[in-house]
């Protein structure tokens, strides 16, 4: 098929039988003087190298090993929720996406899950994507302290059997609890549970934040950690504690505003973790992580992992949820817009 395209595009562009010729010529004339940019408006993170390949397909895309498992491309669907029927749908198309392109899958929080099997259909997804794409199951810190006080950690373990997950995502929340009408309280660190969990639960963990992203002592402490990955959810796209607020009462809302300006953004974090990279050499122990949070595209998530000196995949949630709810043609098409863009990104540019 391929071949068959490539033979047509070699014809016209060697034949001087290009009907559409006459019509292009007319818009190139009108739409030159609309078609300006400003030298200021160029983007800059990018040497722009024009003669260095072909035009490239999405099969182009180099194979990444993450987490354990082989990706087409280095693009991960980020948590997002279940338990409405609304949110099975949802996740029944990422799932389909995923398996399609090769791509990682991230479950929203799974606590419905945890002792009840009710709603088990909708994050039960591993069907859908098959055995060698990444599938992580998600669970909240405030979940997490409650089940290791309540020596229930083992039905963490039954979860992700059930789901055949390759590992469990811990998010970190500690603002939107607090600013959630309904939050929970932690009464330990979230470092603290993080550890009890590693001591109790023999599973790959990956920790994330949820639209806030962290600084770097938070970092510092995870990177030494003997987990497998770390998601920034960074600051700069949806952000959970600014959606808590809105649900909650208005005065509320005024004096805690503040806080849903806090965080860090992914550039931000990449700086942090080259730094502590430099910083610690052998005394890290997670190595891998998902730049995510505020990526818009596939031009954000180029740049971001070719800086980060460190092995990285990109993750977009917000971004998947608006075509995933339009439906799976749409979310498709998405999908493969991005995927394109980052094969182009890989052929000509070549990141400052
Ligand atoms: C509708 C929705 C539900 C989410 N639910 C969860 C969740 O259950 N667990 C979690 O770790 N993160 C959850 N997130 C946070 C995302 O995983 C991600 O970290 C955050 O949205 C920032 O990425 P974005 O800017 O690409 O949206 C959710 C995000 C959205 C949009």
């Amino acid at each position: 098929m391929e071949e068959k395209n490539i033979k047509k595009g070699l014809e016209l562009a060697i034949s001087d039988d290009d009907p559409n010729a006459s019509t292009r010529k007319n818009d190139h004339i009108q739409m030159a003087f609309k078609s300006q940019i400003e030298s200021g408006l160029l983007d800059k993170r990018f040497y722009y190298e024009p003669l260095l390949s072909k035009h490239p397909s999405i099969s182009d895309i180099p194979a990444t090993n993450f987490v354990g498992k082989t990706m087409k491309a280095p693009l991960w669907v980020s948590s997002m929720t279940g338990g409405t029927e609304l949110a099975k749908n949802i996740n029944t198309n990422l799932a389909k996406i995923c398996k399609e392109f090769g791509l990682g899958m991230g479950l929203g929080s799974c606590r419905k899950i945890l002792s009840d099997h009710t709603y088990f259909d909708d994050f039960n997804m591993r069907p859908i994507l098959g055995e060698e794409v990444p599938f992580f199951a998600n669970l909240g810190i405030a979940q997490i302290e409650y089940l290791i006080k309540e020596k229930k950690v083992y039905q963490i373990k039954e979860m992700l059997d059930r789901l055949s997950a390759d590992g469990l995502f811990v998010h970190v929340n500690p603002f939107q609890e607090l600013l959630q009408p309904e939050g929970d309280v932690l009464s330990l660190s979230p470092l603290t549970s993080i550890n009890s969990l590693i001591e109790q639960l023999d599973c790959k963990i990956i920790v994330k934040e949820v639209g806030q992203g962290m600084g770097p002592e938070s970092l510092k402490a995870l990177m030494r950690l003997p987990i497998e990955a770390i998601e920034f959810a960074a600051a700069g796209g949806t952000n959970f504690s600014k959606l808590e607020l809105y649900r909650g009462d208005v005065e509320k809302q005024i004096i805690f505003e503040g806080l849903t300006k806090i965080g860090h953004t992914a550039e931000e974090m990449v700086f942090f973790t080259n730094k502590l990279i430099a910083e610690l050499g052998d005394a890290i122990q997670c190595k891998e992580f998902i730049i995510s949070g505020g990526v818009k595209n596939f031009l954000d998530g180029f740049y971001l992992i070719n800086k980060l000196n460190a092995n990285a995949i990109f993750g977009q949630a917000s971004g998947f949820l608006k075509y995933a709810i339009e439906g799976y043609d749409n979310l498709k098409a998405y999908t493969e817009a991005q995927l394109k863009g980052l094969a182009i990104a890989g052929a000509y540019l070549k990141v400052k």
